[in-house]
Parts: structure tokens; C-alpha cells; sequence
């Protein structure tokens, strides 16, 4: 595992849209797992930028979000599908074909073949060569709760009740659950960069890096990765006592 703390959220979106970059670079067809939510927000502005400069070029990329609220409407601004289209997908030429994202909308009892046919797509794109993760206070990665168990693929699941009040600012009128990547799916990418920035992080950040690896804090089933980075700020990495670019 390797921890990078930065000064400030701009040196770690920065950061993280150098890694997501390279790959693009490298890689004939890149396979990315990609995440909503603030974190991730001035990175996916700072890749809009590159392309915009003709650094990278989007052709090839294929994609796959992390979850969707549901049920929601595509059109929702709520919604990570209007989220993903105003951040990235509009500003950049990724083919429509290859941005996967799940879909809010999809009929209740359609729910689960959309799932399995969202993890036969990560399958028969050859697998996931990058997922960036953002991480709840609770510790989920995705929307895989407190809880969840290890060997979970993509499905739909209950919200709790801390994440609605920390994602929505009219928890009253918000959906209670969500179609999410499963902690299996995630940790079978080949490798992981989970961002956080500010203070409200730094106890997720310290339990998923230092504390048991254990289904309550979701995110420490990270630590059984073999090639994961947790790109911190300093607020998010104040629990840790480590130097930017430390090892552990
Ligand atoms: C949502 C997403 C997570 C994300 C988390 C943190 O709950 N499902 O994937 O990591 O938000 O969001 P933020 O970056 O806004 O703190």
C-alpha cells in the first residue's frame, strides 16, 4: 500500500489526473472505474483541460462508474448520469458506446440482469486497469456500506441513513438506495487510487489504512490489495503521524 499526502486538494487532483492520464497515454485501450462525488470534481476538470490542449485523446477509453442512486431520472442533477455528462463526458471525445454508467431508471425487477450485464462488459472489456475511489465518512467505497461483504458483485443496496444526510441536502426527498459496484468488482481492478481531501476523512482514512482489515469500515479491504494508493491532503492524512510519498 502507499500513502501520498499532498498540501491541498488542488496538488491531489493534480496528482490523480497525472495517473488517470498516463494511462490514457499508455494503454492502446484503457479501462477505467471511475468515481462521483466532490473529491473527484477539479481532477475531472483538469483532464477536461488536457484534452482540450490535445494531451490526451478519449477514442479508445473505455469507462465504468462506481454506482447510481436509485431509483433517480437521468436528468436529475442529483443524479452521478448528469454528473458524469456535465464533468467529463461532454467536455471530452469519449464514445458514447464505451462511458458506462448505471442506470437509475432501469426497471425494479430489471435491476439484476442490468447488474450482471454491467459486470459481464467490465469482463469482456478485459478488466479494469484503473479504478479511482473517494471514500464516505463511514468508510464505504462506492456505496458498499458498512457491512457489505467482501465477495459482493454489482447490485442495488440500501443507503444508511449517515450517507443520505451526507450526500443529499434534502435528505427528505432522497433515494434510499443505490445500484453500486461490489467490493469484489472494485478490488479486481488491477489497480486503485482512492482520493480524500479535508478533515471529515481522516478517520475513514485511518481505519482502511491502519486499523484491522474488517467489513465494518469498508474501505480496509484495501489493504489486501496489491497495488493501491491512497492520495491524501493534509487533512484527510492528519491521523496518520506519515511523510508525503511514505510508504507502508
Ligand atoms: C458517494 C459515493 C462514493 C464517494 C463518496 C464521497 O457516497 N458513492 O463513491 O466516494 O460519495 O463523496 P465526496 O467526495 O463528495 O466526499
Amino acid at each position: 500500500m502507499k500513502i501520498e499526502i499532498r498540501d491541498s486538494y488542488g496538488a491531489i487532483s493534480k496528482r490523480a489526473a497525472n495517473l488517470v492520464a498516463r494511462e490514457i497515454v499508455v494503454k492502446e485501450k484503457p479501462v477505467l472505474g471511475l468515481p462521483t462525488g466532490d473529491t473527484p470534481k477539479r481532477m475531472y476538470d483538469i483532464l477536461v483541460n488536457y484534452y482540450e490542449e490535445g494531451l490526451l485523446d478519449f477514442s479508445e477509453v473505455r469507462t465504468f462508474n462506481l454506482d447510481e442512486y436509485y431509483p433517480i431520472s437521468g436528468n436529475d442533477p442529483r443524479s452521478f448520469n448528469k454528473y458524469m455528462e456535465d464533468r467529463l463526458f461532454e467536455g471530452v471525445n469519449i464514445k458514447n458506446k464505451n462511458s458506462h454508467i448505471f442506470n437509475g431508471e432501469v426497471e425494479e425487477k430489471k435491476i439484476e440482469p442490468h447488474c450482471r450485464g454491467y459486470e459481464r462488459k467490465i469482463a469482456d472489456a478485459g478488466g479494469i486497469d484503473l479504478i479511482v475511489l473517494g471514500i464516505g465518512e463511514n468508510g464505504h467505497i462506492g456505496f458498499n456500506e458498512p457491512g457489505a461483504r467482501f465477495d459482493t458483485v454489482s447490485r442495488v443496496v440500501e443507503l444508511s441513513k449517515d450517507t443520505i444526510e451526507e450526500n443529499f441536502e434534502d435528505p427528505g426527498t432522497a433515494p434510499e438506495r443505490a445500484i453500486t459496484m461490489g467490493i469484489k468488482t472494485i478490488t479486481q481492478s488491477r489497480k486503485i487510487l482512492l482520493l480524500a481531501s479535508g478533515e471529515q476523512k481522516a478517520r475513514a482514512i485511518k481505519e482502511a489504512t491502519t486499523g484491522p482489515v474488517t467489513r465494518e469500515w469498508p474501505a480496509s479491504v484495501l489493504q489486501l490489495h496489491p497495488d493501491v494508493t491512497f492520495l491524501l491532503d493534509k487533512g484527510a492524512g492528519k491521523g496518520l503521524d506519515l511523510d508525503t510519498g511514505e510508504e507502508i
